[in-house]
């Protein structure tokens, strides 16, 4: 991918620089490049950075997928396939964008700097590291960044996007016999890994979405009036929860207290069990080591190595209380921070126009509850506000089976960022 990108851009005359940066920790694998670019050095233009990744979630045909995931399918004016939404359509986007410029050969209306990764979905190993290194150097002109990695709220109403959440993951590992054992043989008389991890597992979270560790929710900033107020406004709907999630399964009845669950407060997820008996059947097995993994959704004020204390106890503490034999091992996989930014910035106000110019309608000013995680990253270091401007919509499947973007939300997705663009190159500035 980083190779595919890397000529796509060249080939329109971005100056491309591959950064290379070692091995991912605890293993002998290369991180994939990250991919720096410039276009234009104008000093009499703003530059922008764009942000995005190249990287996807994992997808197997028998995750239920009605295609193939890893090829593009055009179907139905959608683009299905791994990646179409989350990040490689809007990547490409910005090729696009770039490209259009050039046919139709209108000047480009700003200098663009440009951060490919390939580790986003991994809390972007190394790309911290990568940009305070840069900030005074590859960085340095950046007057505000764009990054086209998220979702409208629904499926008819665009947004732009100001706030994030922060994402922490871990693993609680137990392990007793040293094989896999047979459960009539050994049942009844060793102490079984996987009953002690499910044990553990549902001492986090209660079946309303309670998180159980104590401490955690008293780091959560308290909700002001004014930001309460924000929720009215909001275009979003249950009928929009219910048919991006093909269900009723909602834990509350409103949107407000929806949408603050989702943006404003931490939520704790259950992800899965490696090493467990998963396939179809009925194999009477004791698995020997199991990991179970969940991750914690962050939001202000929490920061993560508090969080990390809070949980590291309390797993601890539940696990002295099984007195089992078996060893238990909890680790922080990744990490990475929340962000909420200033949605009055002239940034917004030249999406805001763009918006409106292709769509025809002012955008909701949203949060999200999903992680980016360098987000925060670019506009402390760098000291310059950022946007999530996004392309896909609510209901796209990230990280689900049969993802896709809506081929009106791709095109109209390429001429709102070049339409940002133009917008960018005569907004005033404002005091922020
Ligand atoms: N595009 C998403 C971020 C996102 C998700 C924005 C939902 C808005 C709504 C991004 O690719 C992503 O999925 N990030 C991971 C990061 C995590 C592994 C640190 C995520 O949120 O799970
Ligand atoms: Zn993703």
């Amino acid at each position: 991918m980083s190779s595919f990108l890397a000529s796509e851009l060249k080939a329109l005359g971005v100056e491309i620089e591959l950064r290379y940066l070692g091995k991912q920790e605890g293993t002998e694998v290369d991180l994939p490049p990250i991919i720096l670019g410039k276009f234009g050095n104008d000093p009499e233009k703003r530059t922008i950075l764009v942000y995005g990744h190249y990287d996807v979630q994992p997808a197997l045909v028998e995750d239920g997928w009605d295609t193939e995931p890893f090829k593009l399918i055009e179907k139905d004016d959608k683009l299905i396939g791994r990646g179409s939404t989350d990040d490689k359509g809007p990547v490409i986007g910005w090729v696009n964008v770039l490209e259009a410029h050039k046919k139709a050969g209108i000047e480009f209306p700003v200098n663009l700097v440009m951060c490919f990764e390939g580790m986003e979905e991994y809390g972007s190993d190394g790309l911290e590291d990568l940009v305070k290194a840069e900030k005074d150097k590859y960085f340095k002109d950046v007057d505000a960044t764009c990054i086209c990695d998220n979702y409208w709220l629904g499926t008819t109403h665009p947004v732009l996007t100001y706030g994030v959440r922060g994402c922490s993951y871990y693993s609680i590992t137990v392990s007793g016999p040293s094989a896999d054992l047979h459960s009539g043989i050994f049942g009844g008389m060793v102490s079984e890994p996987l009953i002690d991890l499910t044990h553990i597992l549902s001492k986090l979270v209660s079946p309303q979405g309670e998180i159980l560790i104590p401490g955690v929710m008293d780091l959560v900033a308290p909700l002001t009036d004014d930001e309460a107020k924000l929720y009215d406004s909001i275009k979003y709907s249950m009928q929009d929860l219910f048919d991006a999630t093909g269900s009723q399964t909602n834990l509350h009845d409103d949107v407000k207290p929806s949408l603050m669950a989702r943006w404003r407060y931490p939520t704790l997820s259950l992800h899965g069990v490696e090493g467990a008996f998963s396939a179809a059947g009925a194999k009477t097995v004791i698995p020997a080591k199991v990991s179970g993994k969940f991750s914690i959704r962050t939001v202000p004020n929490m920061t993560p190595r508090e969080l990390d204390a809070l949980v590291f106890k309390y797993i601890n503490d539940e696990w002295a209380k099984l007195n089992s034999k078996n060893k238990m091992e909890v680790k922080l996989l990744h990490d990475g921070m929340w962000w909420v930014s200033d949605p009055s910035h002239w940034n917004y106000e030249a999406a805001k126009k763009a918006t409106k110019s292709v769509w025809g309608v002012d955008p909701d000013y949203t949060r999200e509850g999903g992680s980016i995680p360098i987000t925060l990253t670019f506009e402390e270091e760098l000291k310059r506000n950022v946007i999530l401007l996004p392309m896909g919509r609510g209901d796209d499947g990230a990280h689900s089976i049969n993802e896709k973007l809506d081929m009106s939300n791709y095109i109209n997705g390429i001429k709102t960022l070049s339409a940002y663009l133009h917008y960018i190159s005569v907004e005033p500035a404002t005091s922020t």
